[in-house]
Formats: structure tokens, C-alpha cells, sequence
């Protein structure tokens, strides 16, 4: 057996002996949902470092979970905290638990993160339904052997992001009377925020927004036929002409301060998937 699925099916066994449901949904916590599980009945909740074959955290206090429970009947498991290339695991690592949430059994993946925004009327604070993405910039986590039981050598790409799922979160935030906009999610592997010129390379290619996680995650969905829904907290503004200097900490705050906005679309969305 291929040593990737001979070591999800060990973690996914693990998981089983301590909890047995099925989870139609999975929740990506990136920026911008950092409380979503606040919302759910938690039925179980599994450390990271506990998870045979997940990747062991390199960020000290930052201590990842998997919570399993419901959101008004709906089976979800979450991943409290992600795995990011830049702080150093291999492209594999990164997208490893998004292959053993298929095999627990999800149908949809949801995930938010932060973003920068480029597209000129984005403002910090604003939220951006991704409609595509531009991966180019990163490490395509599907390089190698092909994994035939999880899907074809060459996934088609035309539709990663679901639209019936983002016409429903715009009917969503329309009702609830949330501006959100819709854009190109452009990835890079970071750590360091772009260079002015890098800012504008990335309009110029099409973009609306640039951030360091997502797009692995989302392309090994997609070559497993997961539904995706992703959204972008923007959390800093990259093309401005003027002073710009860009920290975490604002970063942190910015994504915090737009949490109950995409909290609210993305409990609606799930109940409609
Ligand atoms: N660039 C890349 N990643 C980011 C940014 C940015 O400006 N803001 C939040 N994540």
C-alpha cells in the first residue's frame, strides 16, 4: 500500500476508536472563524499531537485540535489550527488532514483564512467569497505519485471553488445584510508579506487578494471530489502608494474584529449544504 493512504488509514483508525460518527462537513479555522466552535455541540475533541501520522506542531502554545460535533443536527469536524508551508512542513504534512477528513467521511469542505487585499475597493476588515484561485506561487501538493484511490493524475480545476455554495453564501450575507465581495485568491508560500512590486504583479495577474494557506488545502479536496467553500478575511491592503507597513499583530486583530460577520454566513451555509 502507498505508504500516504497506508498512513491515513492508521490515523483514520485511531480517530474511529475514539470516535465513531461520520462527518459530512469540514471546517478549515483559519482567520475570520477563530470562535466557530463556540457554535457547535462538541461531541469530541482530539489534540493534534495526540493523532498518530498528523504533523507535530512547530509553533510553541499554538496547540491544534480536531472537534467533532453538530451544528443543529449536521455532523462537522473542525480543524482548530492549521499546518502552514512556511513554518516549515513538507507540502504532504500541510495537506495531510484534509485526506483523512474524507475518509471520516466528508462531503464539504469550508475553510476561511487571511488575506491581503489588492483589488482596489477592498477594504481592510472586508470579506471576499473565494471564486478561484492562482497557486502558481506555491507547491502543487499533488507533485509525485499519483494517489489513484483518491483521485485521477490530472484533476480538473475549472470549478474548485463550488458555485451553487457561493451563490448561496451571497443570498446569505445579502439577507443578513453583510457586504462581502467576490474575488481571486492568489497563494504564496510567505512567510514575508509581499514587496510593493509583488502587490501590484499580483493585481496585474488577476488577483484580488494574496495569502499563505488555502490553496493546497483546496487542490487535494478537489482531486478527492470535495465541495469547497472558502472565504477571506482582508486584513491588510497591499497596493497602496502610501505608508503600509504590514504586522501580524494588525493582521490578528483585523481577522478577530471580522469573526462574527463570517461566523454568521458560514453557520447558515452549512445548514444549507
Ligand atoms: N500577504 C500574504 N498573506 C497574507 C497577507 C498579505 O498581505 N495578509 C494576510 N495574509
Amino acid at each position: 500500500m502507498n505508504n500516504i493512504i497506508q498512513k491515513v488509514t492508521e490515523t483514520v483508525a485511531y480517530i474511529r476508536s475514539h470516535y465513531k460518527e461520520e462527518s459530512e462537513i469540514g471546517v478549515v479555522l483559519g482567520s475570520g472563524l477563530g470562535q466557530f466552535t463556540n457554535e457547535l455541540l462538541i461531541e469530541k475533541e482530539i489534540a493534534y499531537n495526540e493523532i498518530p501520522n498528523f504533523p507535530v506542531s512547530t509553533v510553541q502554545g499554538h496547540q491544534g485540535r480536531l472537534v467533532f460535533g453538530t451544528l443543529e443536527g449536521k455532523r462537522i469536524v473542525v480543524m482548530a489550527g492549521r499546518f502552514h508551508y512556511y513554518e516549515g512542513y513538507s507540502i504532504a504534512d500541510v495537506v495531510f488532514p484534509i485526506r483523512v477528513m474524507k475518509y471520516l467521511g466528508v462531503q464539504t469542505l469550508i475553510l476561511s483564512n487571511a488575506a491581503g487585499g489588492v483589488h482596489p475597493d477592498f477594504s481592510v476588515g472586508d470579506l471576499m467569497i473565494i471564486k478561484d484561485h492562482i497557486s502558481q506561487f506555491t507547491i502543487n501538493p499533488l507533485i509525485g505519485l499519483n494517489l489513484e484511490e483518491l483521485g485521477p493524475r490530472f484533476p480538473d480545476m475549472s470549478e474548485p471553488y463550488n458555485y451553487e455554495l457561493i451563490e448561496k453564501a451571497k443570498r446569505i450575507a445579502h439577507q443578513r445584510q453583510i457586504e462581502v465581495h467576490e474575488g481571486v485568491y492568489v497563494g504564496v508560500t510567505g512567510p514575508s508579506f509581499e514587496t510593493r512590486s509583488e502587490y501590484r504583479m499580483i493585481r496585474l495577474l488577476g488577483g484580488d487578494a494574496v495569502g499563505m494557506s488555502t490553496v493546497a488545502e483546496v487542490i487535494v479536496a478537489v482531486h478527492m471530489g470535495l465541495k469547497v467553500f472558502a472565504m477571506s478575511v482582508i486584513t491588510d491592503i497591499g497596493i497602496r502608494e502610501e505608508v503600509n507597513k504590514i504586522t501580524h499583530e494588525e493582521v490578528l486583530k483585523e481577522a478577530a474584529a471580522a469573526e462574527p460577520k463570517m461566523t454568521a454566513i458560514v453557520k447558515q451555509l452549512i445548514l444549507e449544504v
